[in-house]
């Protein structure tokens, strides 16, 4: 399906990094960062949830969730290496409940249903319209959202912007973002969500927000 990002993000999420990424998985488990989407989602204490994964990548939080509490799952993403790693390991799991989409989500979220639990784990970061997408993905989510982003450090801050230097250099339209934690925070709160957790590793932090 064409879309706003899939050429950006096929040529920046390729197929080389999709496979490296499985076999990091397959070796290690759950990067630190989704282990906390994880262990948010778990703490909800729901049963037979219904996610939605935006920008899910090689599929971890479903692939991990649907051996216990989740029953369904929709994954979105915008890069079609990924989407294809995904699947298959879904497959070679027996997670045939998981419906996947390649689309902008922001293209696509009006026709998708609700769902108990939308995450999205280091996607708003890779996206410029941080408002457009959390406001379609709050309103997808019945429960709860849990995402994970770039925390609002100097060196974070230093970091990204040599990255996007050489990006630009390289004359590679994707660039990577450090969205205000706080307007996401209000945008949020606005859509009726509360923050009830909020853990952090030395690059991500994850927050996890509860419908009141
Ligand atoms: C850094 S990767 C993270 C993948 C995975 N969530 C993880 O943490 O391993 C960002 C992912 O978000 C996807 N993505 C970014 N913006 C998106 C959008 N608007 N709609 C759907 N997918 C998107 C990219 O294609 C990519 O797979």
């Amino acid at each position: 399906m064409p879309c706003n990002c899939c050429e950006m993000e096929n040529n920046t999420f390729g197929e080389e990094e999709a496979k490296a990424n499985l076999k990091e998985y397959r070796r290690r488990g759950p990067a630190k960062q989704t282990r906390l989407i994880l262990e948010a989602v778990r703490s909800l204490g729901l049963n037979h949830a219904t996610l939605l994964d935006v920008g899910g990548g090689i599929g971890t939080i479903h692939h991990e969730l649907m051996k216990d509490i989740a029953s369904e799952a929709i994954h979105v993403d915008a890069s079609s290496a990924y989407l294809k790693i995904a699947m298959d390991e879904a497959k070679r799991l027996g997670h045939s409940e998981v419906k996947f989409i390649h689309a902008d989500f922001t293209d696509v979220a009006d026709d998708l249903p609700q769902v108990d639990v939308v995450t999205l784990d280091r996607v708003v970061c890779c996206y410029p319209n941080f408002r457009e997408l959390l406001k379609a993905a709050s309103l997808k989510s019945r429960t709860a959202i849990v995402l994970t982003y770039p925390r609002e450090t100097w060196y974070l801050k230093m970091g990204f912007a040599i990255a996007n230097f050489f990006q630009k250099l390289k004359k590679d339209p994707f660039r990577i973002f450090i969205h205000p934690i706080e307007e996401m925070e209000l945008l949020l709160n606005g859509e009726g969500l509360r923050r009830v957790s909020t853990r952090r590793l030395f690059v991500w932090e994850m927050s996890l927000y509860q419908r009141s």
